[in-house]
């Protein structure tokens, strides 16, 4: 049977009880923080303050998505504030060597996350590295957008890519991720699954991460 993950998205909790919230969602695999800088993002959203709430008030492992320009500077503050995961987009990293060691020597694991336009075999050198590869669904930004179908190819060059290095790091799609298509994104490879509307939107988060988790598993 496979062994799916759900990652709930914080961006669509309601912040304003995010404690609360975060308690729902107890039986999560990971919770989802998007940390986007104004800049990279055309939206600002958390600082490392939120990751040290988080990780004050949940025994989740604590899975933080940079989408923010320059990591290198600011991967230690949300390291230090309890991240248990940490990726950085291919497309803000100078340094990405440098900085998936710098996250090892930390005890953090790294990732590498993928723009919807950006291709697959540009992990080719780093792919023995990473403990995850995150492939962006939507354009980051926003919660609440449509799946990008072009990632079910993406994610089927990423699965031959792993099994050519003998690898297998964790696979994450983010980004318009629901019950509708969950079975179908998991046959193609994932096995960590970002949710955002689909579990804060619903009347019972911790039934939808059940049910999602079920229906990636089927
Ligand atoms: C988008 C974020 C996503 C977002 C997903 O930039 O990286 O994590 O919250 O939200 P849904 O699941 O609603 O598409
Ligand atoms: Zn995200």
């Amino acid at each position: 049977m496979r062994n799916v993950k759900i990652s709930p998205s914080i961006l669509s909790a309601d912040l304003g009880n995010l404690a609360g919230d975060l308690e729902k969602i107890s039986n999560a695999d990971f919770i989802h923080i998007d940390v986007m800088d104004g800049h990279f993002t055309p939206n600002l959203t958390f600082g490392p303050e939120v990751v040290r709430v988080a990780k004050r008030v949940s025994n989740v492992p604590l899975d933080v998505h940079m989408m923010v320009s320059n990591p290198e500077e600011s991967i230690d503050w949300y390291a230090d504030a309890g991240a248990d995961l940490i990726t950085v987009h291919y497309e803000a990293a100078t340094h990405l060597h440098r900085i998936v060691s710098r996250l090892h020597d930390k005890g953090v694991q790294a990732g590498v996350v993928l723009n919807p336009a950006t291709p697959v075999c540009l992990l080719e050198s780093i792919i023995d590295d990473l403990d995850m590869v995150l492939l962006m669904s939507v354009n980051p930004g926003f919660g609440g957008q449509k799946y990008i179908e072009a990632t079910y190819a993406k994610l089927r060059e990423l699965t031959a890519l792993c099994k050519r290095h003998g690898v297998d790091p964790m696979i994450e799609v983010d980004g318009g991720v629901g019950m509708g298509n969950i079975e179908q994104i998991v046959a193609a490879g994932a096995n960590v699954l970002v949710a955002g509307s689909a579990v804060f939107g619903s009347q019972d988060p911790a039934q939808a991460v059940f049910d999602l988790r079920e229906a990636g598993t089927r």
